[in-house]
């Protein structure tokens, strides 16, 4: 809890990192099941918005439970506090200006709108991307053998097989990756940000 804490605002203005980068920040929250193609788009999103010399940092489930979250597990509770810690780093590198572009399962749908809630409360565009395949689909992929393991019951509280994921009810973005290559999924959200006013 934050008990006798006061915020200390700084001179320097969003507007004016904003004018220094000649870019506005945002933050691109890829939401959906494991295997979905959330980290294909993310990776592929930050490569062609390199190439659009726009500054771009991604977040990633795998990558910061090695660092950051390393502490937490794949409980409610503790997926509560991945997605809260996540939307709070995301939302600072949004407010530096930067295109955030977060993958994480992220399956309730209340964090989500934490995650939504802080960044408009910080006048910082949301986009929530539903990366979305059939779970048959991503068991079939299982790149990393897991929904194999959850199955056989050697991993607990695996999402869509023993654990849930709740579905995003009005997305930004609705991605279907079973019926999209990765390249029109990119083009598809560049486009948007776009149309937004997010991206020139
Ligand atoms: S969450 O639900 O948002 O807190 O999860 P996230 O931080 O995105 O981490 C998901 C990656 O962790 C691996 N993994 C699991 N996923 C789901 N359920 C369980 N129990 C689990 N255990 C490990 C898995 O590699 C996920 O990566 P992706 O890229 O989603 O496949």
């Amino acid at each position: 809890m934050a008990v006798n804490i006061t915020f200390h605002p700084g001179s320097v203005t969003s507007t004016e990192r904003t004018q220094l980068l000649l870019q506005k920040g945002v933050t691109i929250w890829l939401t959906g099941l494991s295997a979905s193609g959330k980290s294909t788009i993310a990776c592929a999103l930050e490569q062609h918005l390199l190439k659009l010399h726009k500054f771009t940092y991604r977040l990633d489930g795998d990558n910061i439970r090695l660092g950051l979250n390393k502490d937490l597990g794949f409980d409610e509770k503790s997926r509560n506090e991945n997605i809260r810690r996540i939307g709070e780093v995301s939302k600072l590198f949004a407010d530096a200006g930067c295109v955030s572009i977060t993958a994480f399962i992220s399956p309730y749908l209340a964090d989500r709108a934490i995650a939504r809630k802080l960044h408009h409360e910080a006048s910082l565009p949301f986009v929530e991307v539903y990366v979305d395949a059939p779970l048959q689909v991503v068991e079939e992929r299982d790149p990393k053998g897991l929904y194999r393991k959850a199955r056989a019951g050697e991993i607990k509280e695996f999402t869509g097989v023993s654990a849930p994921y709740e579905a995003p009810e009005a997305p930004e973005i609705h991605i279907k990756t079973d019926e999209t290559e990765v390249v029109d999924a990119v083009r598809i959200i560049t486009e948007y940000l776009i149309s937004r006013g997010y991206l020139s």
